[in-house]
């Protein structure tokens, strides 16, 4: 297991720099690309672990691309109906919206496939996916009856349905579209608050016949989608731990251009606002329909807040660094209504928890939530990242900020979703003398 050692007090940041590109979005354009008609272009895709597996998957159902961990990737689109039948099992990793995602799509095939994934995804709740896919016609075979993978899935013969989602989720979201894109009718999903929606503006640009109408999503099946250039932005999620890093640490002044900012994900920077975090944000384009601009962050005197359930769905990968925000602020910080944390690469509020405690902070653990006591002075210890790569990003700020040395092992896993995260960090930091 890989450790990294980290000098705390040392530095304040300072410069220019640009993120890798949105994990979400990456994903969606190598698999829409696939499934369209033509070839795609994609510029700025995040070449992380994740999205590999999800590049590798579709390598092995017969899509053609040019352009493998380059900055242009080219995909030679196959249409609907013309993936071929893997011949081995397809491994999502560690990477949720891969497996989920491709239960949706699977479930459209005519064909016979198993999809599993790393230890961590392997505890991870499949049922959300599983159940309204069985309801559409798809045969889906797995652990815990479909509840755990692998999953085998038998798919074709869909029909459209009409889906509340119990909970807001982008990838049970994107998974019902897809599959709806297969089925005879209309598919509809609702959701109970708005989450990420890259699969809908995408499919829009791609011609498909979809209808956005408040938190109701239409899709009608049996119709072709094409191909298209995409530039992927910055990833907000990977940006929020620059962010948080320059608001704690003195004297710091960064810009990260280019980030996207889709407002079903900018929940950090209001959260961060309203603790008091100078956030500027200028120069604002548009990309193919998703957001984009350049955020300017200074050093900030920070307060605790209240963060309850309708933050979460547009703030959910950002938790782990708002913990570490939360503990360098005044006073208190609550969150609530948050217990989808508990489902992620790790159960967050259980290991962020554990790690800030290790670190000296006073943090209470909820079944929903965590109350985090913010201001106090954080001490270098030894940390685990429990194989979360947003939890060990989270533990590396906080040990910036704090006294003495920290030692955070399982530091790999950050190639899931930042490939380069600490030389970048290395770059914008200046040695305090
Ligand atoms: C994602 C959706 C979110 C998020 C994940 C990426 C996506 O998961 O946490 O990192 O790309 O659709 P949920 O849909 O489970 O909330």
């Amino acid at each position: 297991m890989e450790g990294v050692r980290v000098e705390g007090g040392r530095c304040r940041l300072f410069g220019e720099v640009r993120v890798p590109g949105d994990k979400s979005i990456s994903h969606r354009a190598v698999i829409l690309s696939s499934i369209g008609d033509g070839e795609s272009v994609v510029r700025g895709l995040l070449w992380s672990d994740d999205v590999v597996r999800t590049v590798r998957a579709f390598g092995s159902m017969g899509v053609e691309m040019e352009g493998l961990y380059k900055e242009e990737l080219r995909i030679k689109g196959r249409g609907l109906l013309g993936l071929r039948e893997p011949q081995d099992v397809i491994d999502a990793g560690n990477s949720g919206t891969t497996l989920r995602l491709l239960t949706g799509l699977l479930s459209g095939q005519p064909f016979f496939s198993v999809l599993t994934g790393d230890s961590s995804l392997r505890r991870r709740p499949m049922d959300r996916v599983v159940l309204p896919l069985r309801e559409m016609g798809a045969g889906i075979w797995g652990r815990e009856d479909g509840r755990k993978a692998p999953l085998a899935i038998r798919g074709g013969g869909l029909k459209a349905i009409s889906y509340r989602l119990p909970v807001a989720s982008a990838q049970v979201k994107s998974a019902l579209l897809l599959a709806g894109l297969y089925a005879e009718g209309i598919t509809e999903v609702v959701e109970p608050l708005p989450s990420r929606n890259h699969t809908e503006i995408m499919l829009r640009a791609l011609g498909a016949e979809i209808e956005v109408d408040g938190l109701t999503v239409r899709v009608r099946g049996g119709r072709a989608i094409s191909g298209s250039t995409f530039l992927i932005p910055g990833d907000l999620s990977s940006a929020a731990f620059l962010m948080v890093a320059a608001l704690i640490l003195p004297d710091s002044e960064i810009v990260i251009r280019d980030v996207g900012l889709n407002p079903t994900r900018t929940g950090v920077i209001d959260v961060l606002r309203e603790m008091g975090g100078q956030i500027g944000v200028e120069n604002m384009r548009d990309w193919g329909g998703e957001l984009v601009g350049d955020v300017t962050v200074r050093t900030s005197r920070l307060h605790g807040v209240r963060i309850g359930r309708e933050y979460v769905p547009r703030t959910i990968d950002e938790f782990p660094v708002l913990c570490v925000a939360a503990a360098f602020a005044e006073g208190i910080t609550e969150v609530s209504g948050a217990e989808e944390l508990r489902v992620k690469e790790s159960d967050r509020i259980a290991t962020m928890a554990s790690e800030l405690a290790r670190l000296g902070v006073k943090v209470e653990e909820k079944r929903d939530g965590l109350v985090i006591e913010g201001g106090g002075r954080l001490r270098g210890a030894s940390c685990y990242s429990h194989g979360d790569h947003r939890v060990a990003m989270a533990l590396y700020v906080a040990a910036l900020g704090a006294e003495g040395t920290t030692v955070i092992e399982g530091v790999e896993c950050v190639d899931t979703s930042f490939p380069g995260f600490f030389s970048l960090m290395e770059g914008l930091c200046r040695r305090i003398s």
